[in-house]
């Protein structure tokens, strides 16, 4: 056995909790995605997606998908520098920066692309990047593919931030990266806080509107829109794989810095383009998210439903300020029986153990889509607080 084989043949983490009848990745939809889903030939309750406007089924996008790939093709075989560019690419980059209110912006293949492809290209040796330690994966990455010296803050601390700022040369670059809303957490980064920080340090702000972007704002313009800070956020970035029903990403920033990151973020242009069906779709959900603002209502709705249901329960669910609602379980052998627990009962959650989270905040993630009725909601709640309390995580 070769020395890698060795090494990698001691990780049986994954089989451990397969035989305890526990592990809880790769479980597989068979049907369309909705607030239900089959899996396994069992109908199941989706509490574990990203579509926070329930759109992944609707046929306007799909009917978009299928025109864009009879025209186009099924893929673009080539990078957006060279021959992967199609004018649909080119409409939805303009639809976006006019969306997001920036001068221009620019669409990846990925969203993980955009944050591991333009943060290197912002900043180099003798500049600094400064993160909050729950930063997204992607950004992680992007952060340790640069030659800046890298910083980071306790969790939306900001006498943290700061204290981080001071130690920073005054004419180097700062750029402070941030994600607007905590995927696996729920709440908010504080940007009126960073904004005011930002100005008083002469730094540059990155924000991930990942799960932004369709929850906050006018029509979903995301928290940068929310805070009326889109002006004084440097950059912005976005995923097509929540929202907007599709996958891709896109940055949005000034023209001097998209100039920039057009011809020198290499996962734009060393990676093939988005394939035509998920750039129509992208396009379609956008116009939809503009033109059918009651998603966006409904989805307030159920979530301040859920927020207040799950608090009267008992339930710890953290500083949450949106439809990501975190459980917090602290124990990862629970978080593991409990999202089995939930599953046989007909409820999708997703578990949530480090390195996602500190190894004493492990949680189960529920999150909302503005399809999910209030009944779906109270059926999912008391299923998980009879698991929660069989196992004493509530007593
Ligand atoms: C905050 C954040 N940024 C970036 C990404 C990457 O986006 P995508 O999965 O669309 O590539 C994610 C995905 O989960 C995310 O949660």
């Amino acid at each position: 056995m070769g020395l890698l084989q060795e090494k990698l043949s001691k990780f049986r983490l994954p089989q451990m909790y397969m035989e305890k009848g526990v592990y809880p990745y790769f479980r597989e939809i068979d049907s369309h995605q909705d607030t239900e889903v089959m899996m396994d030939g069992k109908k199941v309750l989706m509490f574990g997606s990203n579509s926070y406007m329930g759109l992944t089924y609707d046929q306007r996008i799909i009917d978009a998908a299928i025109a864009a790939t009879r025209k186009y093709g099924t893929g673009c075989a080539g990078s957006r520098l060279l021959n992967g560019t199609l004018d649909i690419h080119v409409q939805l980059e303009k639809e976006l920066a006019e969306f997001i209110g920036k001068d221009e912006a620019l669409c990846f293949s990925t969203g993980f692309t955009v944050n591991e492809g333009v943060i290197p290209q912002l900043v180099g040796r003798g500049d600094y990047i400064i993160c909050d330690d729950r930063d997204h994966a992607s950004i992680v990455d992007g952060r340790r593919l640069t030659f800046a010296t890298q910083l980071k803050y306790k969790h939306n601390d900001m006498e943290a931030l700061e204290k981080e700022l001071q130690k920073c040369e005054p004419d180097a670059i700062k750029l402070i990266v941030v994600d607007s809303v905590f995927s696996m957490e729920g709440d908010l980064a504080n940007l009126p806080e960073i904004i005011r920080l930002k100005k008083k340090y002469n730094a540059t702000v990155y924000v991930d509107e990942a799960h932004g972007v369709g929850v906050f704002g006018r029509n979903g313009r995301g928290v940068c829109d929310h805070f009326g800070l889109t002006d004084e956020v440097d950059i912005i970035m976005g995923t097509f794989s929540k929202s907007l029903a599709s996958i891709g990403g896109f940055v949005a920033a000034d023209k001097d810095i998209i100039n920039w990151l057009r011809h020198n973020a290499r996962s734009y242009i060393f990676q093939a383009s988005s394939t035509p069906a998920a750039t129509a779709a992208a396009i379609e959900a956008l116009h939809i998210l503009q033109t059918e603002p009651e998603r966006q209502e409904n989805l307030w709705k159920i979530t301040n439903y859920a927020l207040k249901r799950f608090r009267e329960c008992g339930f710890e669910i953290g500083d949450t300020e949106s439809p990501i609602i975190p459980l917090y379980v602290r124990d990862t052998d629970k978080t593991f029986l409990v999202t089995k627990m939930a599953f046989d009962e007909g409820v999708f959650i997703n578990p949530v153990i480090p390195p996602a989270c500190a190894p004493q905040d492990t949680l189960v993630r529920f999150a909302l889509m503005a399809t999910h009725t209030k009944e779906q909601i109270d059926y999912a709640i008391d299923k998980l607080l009879k698991c929660f309390k069989e196992l004493e995580i509530i007593k």
